[in-house]
């Protein structure tokens, strides 16, 4: 059984208001995207790695790809202007041949690999897809115009991580089926799977997987990667 992973950092991350795209962004001496990059290429989950770039960007990450001396990227190709567009792009490199495809956010450079196994594992048990979530500790509500129209009931509710792994060919049937202008607001592939009728499972996530989106989420993640054991 094949799996192969689509790394996709194609994402411009404005809110870190930096110069260059998040996954380029410095975590250490690294850009943000070499260490999801290193975990899944030693990781005995993941057979092979297309790396999706922000446009302009695919030789830097070639050559990051390089100096690291990673194994397993088959390919690295231009993103999109959407996640989901980036998705695409990746998937499209994967052969037909391919058994699961997980998809991982550049932007969570802290990738357990007991959550790939969680991920990888779930979809012997006859699931399409699998996906990390994580509890929600504060009250939830809906708010309309700073009013509060609803108070949602918290027991049913998670909050969704990646990576994410998929029956390939099921990824494969909803990036084609679905029309891009629906995949447009996806913010992750399961909203994907599951527009299309496919049944996803939920496996405990990480904290640690926390997703660069501001400056105080680096240094976080700069300070797990400083202590033992992360
Ligand atoms: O923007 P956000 O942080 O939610 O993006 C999640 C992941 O999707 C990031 O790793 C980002 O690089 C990627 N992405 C992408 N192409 C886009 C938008 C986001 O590859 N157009």
């Amino acid at each position: 059984m094949s799996v192969w992973a689509v790394l996709v950092a194609a994402g411009r991350g404005e809110r870190l208001g930096e110069d260059r795209p998040k996954a380029f962004v410095r975590l250490g001496d690294l850009p943000l995207l070499a260490e999801s990059l290193r975990r899944l290429d030693e990781s005995g989950w993941v057979d092979e790695i297309v790396l999706v770039a922000p446009p302009e960007w695919e030789e830097p990450a070639i050559l990051l790809a390089e100096e690291l001396g990673v194994s397993k990227v088959s390919a690295c190709v231009t993103g999109g202007e959407t996640r989901a567009e980036s998705v695409r792009a990746g998937v499209a490199e994967v052969p037909e041949a391919a058994a699961v495809i997980v998809v991982h956010d550049a932007a969570r450079p802290l990738l357990p690999d007991e959550v790939l196994e969680r991920v990888v594992g779930a979809l012997a048990e006859g699931f399409d897809g699998a996906i990390p979530a994580l509890p929600i500790a504060d009250t939830v509500k809906r708010v309309r115009e700073g009013v509060v129209v609803e108070t949602v009931a918290r027991a049913e509710l998670v909050t969704v991580q990646t990576p994410q792994a998929f029956v390939a060919p099921v990824l494969r049937a909803a990036l084609t089926t679905l029309s891009v202008e629906s995949t447009q607001s996806a913010t992750d592939c399961a909203a994907l799977v599951e527009r299309n009728g496919g049944r996803v499972t939920v496996v405990p996530g990480d904290e640690r997987l926390l997703k660069v989106t501001r400056r105080a989420d680096l240094e976080r993640i700069a300070g797990w990667l400083a202590a033992p054991r992360t």
